[in-house]
């Protein structure tokens, strides 16, 4: 049986009993996992360090593992086993906190944007699990934003308007964004756009979710402004504080959201100060809209 209790916020479980994350996960416990994932779209689990083997043999058991934006930056090839486990620091190979102008500072920027984890590629990411190694003195948190109360919240009128709407999601958009133009045409071009009905449903539970974030530029059938202002108003709605839960770091703690019913966040933090969170994702490999896409 595994425990769980609400957490402090709009939305998400914490699990408190149950699961030890460095032993392997019997079929009914995946499955229990995968139901509290469709039921509450986030687990918080605490005090349970890994390190990063560990980290993505708990990940696999719940299937195969994205690499996401690597794509753009990679040196091509075949995977290599640490593109699946994304660094959400800002330190250097070395250890010691990278420049301001590194790249990955960029990318730490561009986490602070509202997004769910590579909605800019078909399979796009189904779980993320973000795992706590060092945390700053201050700021620094993760916020997450409830897809499925959001959609539920929206006029009759805004539903009816976004129900069969289709947008596009770019993966350098972030980034053009942030006026960073620094990518080459290889690496713009490397990741084509991949396009997400703006309103999904739960193949498992029928339940309806927005699926927007700072991925999704255009709206098919709109005039680019049209589309991106009604995204930018969707998001807007999507992200207010009653559908929010933030989540405050402490090493060892481990959060899991469902990227296709989640939005989330980095808050603020000191890029002086070290930070260091290690990402592991799974892919959404059986959604129903991948056949559409075909
Ligand atoms: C991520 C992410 C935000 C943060 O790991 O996918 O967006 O708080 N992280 O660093
Ligand atoms: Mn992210």
């Amino acid at each position: 049986m595994i425990a769980t209790k609400p957490l402090d916020g709009a939305f998400g479980v914490e699990i408190t009993g149950g699961i030890d994350v460095l032993a392997p996960l019997d079929p009914a416990q995946v499955q229990e996992i995968d139901r509290l994932m469709d039921e509450h779209s986030l687990i918080v689990i605490r005090n349970q360090p890994m390190d990063v083997d560990q980290q993505l043999a708990w990940t696999r058991q719940f299937g195969p593992l994205d690499i996401g934006f690597k794509k753009v930056i990679s040196k091509g090839g075949a995977p290599q086993k640490y593109d699946e486990v994304g660094d959400i620091s800002n330190l250097s190979t070395d250890g010691t906190v990278a420049k301001r102008t590194d790249k990955r500072i960029l990318n730490n920027v561009a986490n602070q944007l509202w997004h769910s984890d590579s909605s800019f590629q078909m399979p796009a990411a189904k779980y993320s699990m973000l795992h706590s190694v060092q945390n700053p003195s201050w700021g620094g948190e993760t916020e997450f934003a409830d897809m499925k109360a959001a959609y539920d919240a929206l006029p009759d009128r805004m539903k009816s308007f976004v129900d069969d709407k289709v947008a596009e999601h770019f993966a350098v958009h972030s980034r053009f964004l942030l006026g960073d133009d620094s990518y080459t045409p290889e690496q713009v071009a490397a990741i084509p756009p991949a396009h997400w009905p703006i309103v999904r449903e739960n193949p498992r539970t029928g339940r309806r979710h927005l699926f927007i974030g700072v991925h999704a530029r255009s709206i098919e059938g709109l005039t680019v402004p049209e589309g991106r202002m009604i995204l930018l108003d969707l998001l807007e709605h999507a992200t207010q504080p009653q559908f929010r839960y933030l989540h405050h770091w402490q090493v060892g703690d481990t959060v899991i959201w469902d990227n296709r019913a989640t939005l989330h966040r980095g808050r603020h933090y000191d890029f002086d100060e070290p930070r260091e969170l290690r990402r592991t994702t799974t892919l959404d490999d059986q959604a129903p809209e991948l056949k559409r896409a075909g």
